[in-house]
């Protein structure tokens, strides 16, 4: 198995029992590749100190929507400086959040358009959080023509799914693809081409079936790829490779 986590939360506290016990046995289990991704300038500089300790975790740098009320003046100078580091391989989780609204939308829309331009300056993919926000990330996103990255833990149509797309941007899958009524998700994944489809698992949220409600980790994503290869009418093997592939192409592995 080759599996790749193209999303991970792996600093999260639910893993701080034993984190370096489940990072040392994900080769093991057929992990190649993790990209672990910030959420604040604490956790972006942790995710990079993460990817230079372990040889397949990659890091992603950014402020998340429900943290950008709280990032400081100088986020965006602290993000640049975390995203120059080796292995520091996109800015991200960045996007907008309109289920939860924890940060204003406002603040939002400007935290998110602020890490766009520094992508932009940088020449680095965006990792992008969309909840409940389709028009107004859409409309940004026409703003920044060029960019590449990804939808991340992809809820949206298979209309919206196409869009995306055709701003070259990919579309990521996590374990709600196989959960039951997930017929929105399965159609958004039968619309994805599959040189612009990653899978990820999100952890340690959104544990697939069949381990849906436990603790999720990277080595679940195998579940993902599963129901991806399933649905898209490809073996396994292939849908891992295709998986890896994209990954590696969009972060320049
Ligand atoms: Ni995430």
């Amino acid at each position: 198995m080759r599996l790749f986590d193209t999303h991970a939360h792996l600093l999260d506290r639910r893993f701080d029992g034993d984190r370096q016990a489940l990072i040392e046995a994900l080769p093991g289990l057929g992990v190649v590749g993790v990209i672990e991704c910030g959420t604040s300038v604490d956790s972006s500089r942790k995710a990079a100190a993460l990817a230079a300790r372990a040889g397949y975790i990659y890091a992603a740098a950014g402020i998340h929507p429900h943290d950008a009320a709280e990032a400081p003046g100088d986020y965006i100078q602290q993000i640049e400086a975390i995203a120059s580091r080796q292995k520091v391989v996109a800015i991200g989780e960045i996007g907008l959040d309109y289920h939860y609204d924890f940060s204003p939308r406002d603040v939002q829309k400007k935290v998110l358009e602020d890490q766009l331009a520094l992508a932009e300056k940088l020449k680095l993919p965006v990792a992008l959080h969309m909840r409940e926000a389709t028009q107004d990330m859409l409309a940004i996103l026409q703003e920044h023509k060029g960019l590449r990255g990804v939808l991340h833990c992809f809820s949206g149509s298979a209309e919206t799914a196409l869009q995306c797309v055709d701003m070259g941007f990919c579309i990521s899958f996590t374990g709600t693809v196989t959960f039951d009524g997930a017929r929105k998700t399965i159609e958004a994944v039968q619309a994805v081409p599959l040189q612009s489809i990653m899978a990820e698992t999100d952890c340690p949220y959104l544990a697939p079936e069949p381990k849906r409600g436990e603790r999720n980790d990277p080595a679940n994503v195998r579940y993902v790829l599963e129901k991806l290869a399933l649905i898209k009418g490809v073996s396994f093997d292939e849908m891992c490779g295709i998986n890896i592939q994209n990954a590696k192409g969009l972060y320049a592995i």
